[in-house]
């Protein structure tokens, strides 16, 4: 056997064993989870009576939102949305306990105690970097945004970072006043930047500020990108239609990606069709340039994520999920990554009745897209029925072959010398196992 046979034996064994472990195919979609009224995993019962007696846990105020997953476990969000009062945590895992599903306050119920600003007061989105295993969560630092009686404005906006392997803090950083207001602040989603091998930035939009907020984690400084023109609800983009019925969400840019080769961050606004693209090193520098409208989406979307190489997200008046495939699209167009337009848009899931506002995604390390689907409209209306047996909440994941834009980033990134040599040894290390393996399969073969 030459060198190239005994290679080439090697890849198509491990593309079969593959195969034979996922008989699964590209859109096999499956509900993970699903609630009429979430349940928490209390200390005990007791507990939980004297928390709905005293007003401290109401179920008709707590729905899941935001969705990110590490290792085969679930990490959720319950915003503080409506209510000053009812929602006892904002952040938590889910777990069996016994044969039920129960939501487990994360990392702890001490860490969700409203007004203790070293604590999680309003949390919406989180992101995972499954290259070390550390949750990003943002903090509005709010309570009860769109609460009748008003907000409460207890605490700082702020971003903690949790170690997923120890459930421990690790850091925490306030963002400043003069950059997210404490007052006046809706932070909804974030994203990652990898720069030398390393978590550099955050990018995080603002729905009230029609911003895009930057963290520097090597300098612990922070800005924002404004831009009125593409962070703002468009004028025919108001009014969402769902299953016939108007709902009005005129609401400012929200669902945000990161392209997987870390130059560009797209985004949208909720009332809005519109996909824009600002090149990370705009963001990065303080700057403006770049901004580009990169297309129309089919209809109005609340979150977005990028895998390794499509843009993911929902079409809210279609209760379905798309994806653009751009590297058709760049084909296609002969264009590049700044230039190409959104065109090739397609049906990924859809379901009128149970996929009802596809609200936050996550991509894990095993080739699936998770999402929720929680019928905000509803919630967001007065509308949702907690007491029926209608399901208001539901976690589905659709199998698509295909890892998050952070997958491999550490490599990806590392543009030094020391790196590419490290790298260089590694693929030697691989091609030795590689070779070792074959010729062990081979000689067991012929035994
Ligand atoms: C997943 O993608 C890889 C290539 O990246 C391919 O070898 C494999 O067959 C695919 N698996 C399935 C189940 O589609
Ligand atoms: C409600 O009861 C729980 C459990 O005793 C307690 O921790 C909480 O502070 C009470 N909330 C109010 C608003 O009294
Ligand atoms: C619903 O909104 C559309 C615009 O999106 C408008 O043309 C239509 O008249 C509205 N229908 C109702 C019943 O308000
Ligand atoms: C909720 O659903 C139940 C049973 O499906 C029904 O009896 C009740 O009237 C509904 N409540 C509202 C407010 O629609």
């Amino acid at each position: 056997m030459n060198h190239r046979a005994v290679l080439l034996t090697c890849f198509l064994c491990l593309a079969l064993t593959q195969n034979e472990v996922d008989s699964q195919k590209f859109g096999d979609v499956q509900a993970v989870y699903e609630w009429t009224t979430l349940d928490l995993d209390w200390p005990s019962e007791a507990v939980k009576e004297e928390f709905i007696n005293n007003g401290s846990f109401a179920v008709d105020k707590n729905v899941v939102s935001g969705i990110k997953v590490y290792k085969n476990e679930v990490y959720l969000s319950i915003p503080r949305w409506l209510s000053t009062t009812g929602i006892p945590v904002s952040l938590v895992k889910v777990v069996k306990v016994g044969s039920e599903v129960k939501l487990r306050p994360y990392p702890d119920w001490a860490s969700q105690t409203v007004g203790d600003c070293q604590a999680l007061q309003y949390v919406q989105s989180m992101e995972i970097d499954p290259n070390t295993g550390r949750m990003y969560v943002i903090d509005v630092g709010r309570n009860g945004l769109f609460a009748q009686s008003g907000a409460q404005n207890l605490c700082p906006a702020k971003i903690v970072v949790f170690d997923l392997h120890t459930d421990q803090r690790v850091a925490s950083y306030d963002f400043p006043d003069d950059v997210v207001k404490r007052d006046d602040n809706f932070l909804n989603d974030i994203v990652l930047d990898y720069v030398d091998g390393q978590v550099k930035y955050a990018y995080i939009t603002d729905v009230n500020a029609h911003s895009i907020h930057v963290f520097d984690f090597g300098t612990k400084r922070a800005w924002s990108l404004n831009d009125e023109a593409s962070m703002k609800a468009e004028p025919d983009g108001g009014i969402i239609v769902i299953n016939g019925k108007n709902y009005t969400f005129s609401l400012g840019v929200n669902g945000i990606a990161m392209s997987p080769n870390f130059d560009y961050l797209y985004y949208s606004s909720i009332g809005a069709y519109s996909l824009y693209q600002v090149p990370t090193s705009t963001l990065r520098n303080g700057g403006s340039d770049g901004i580009r409208l990169v297309g129309k989406k089919g209809s109005q979307s609340d979150g977005m994520a990028f895998s390794c190489k499509r843009l993911y997200y929902g079409a809210l008046s279609k209760n379905a999920v798309c994806y653009w495939d751009i590297e058709k699209d760049m084909r296609d167009q002969n264009k590049d990554i700044s230039h190409v337009t959104l065109n090739t848009q397609t049906q990924l899931v859809k379901d009128d009745q149970k996929m009802q506002w596809q609200d936050t995604f996550a991509i894990d390390e095993e080739g699936y897209l998770w999402f929720t689907a929680d019928r905000l409209q509803l919630l967001f209306t007065n509308t949702m029925n907690f007491t029926g047996s209608e399901i208001n909440m539901r976690i589905y994941k659709v199998f698509i072959n295909e890892t998050s834009y952070l997958h491999g980033a550490p490599g990806r990134t590392n543009n030094n010398t020391a790196g590419q040599r490290f790298g260089g040894t590694l693929s030697i290390i691989n091609l030795f196992w590689s070779l070792f393996l074959t010729v062990f399969l081979s000689l067991k073969r012929t035994e």
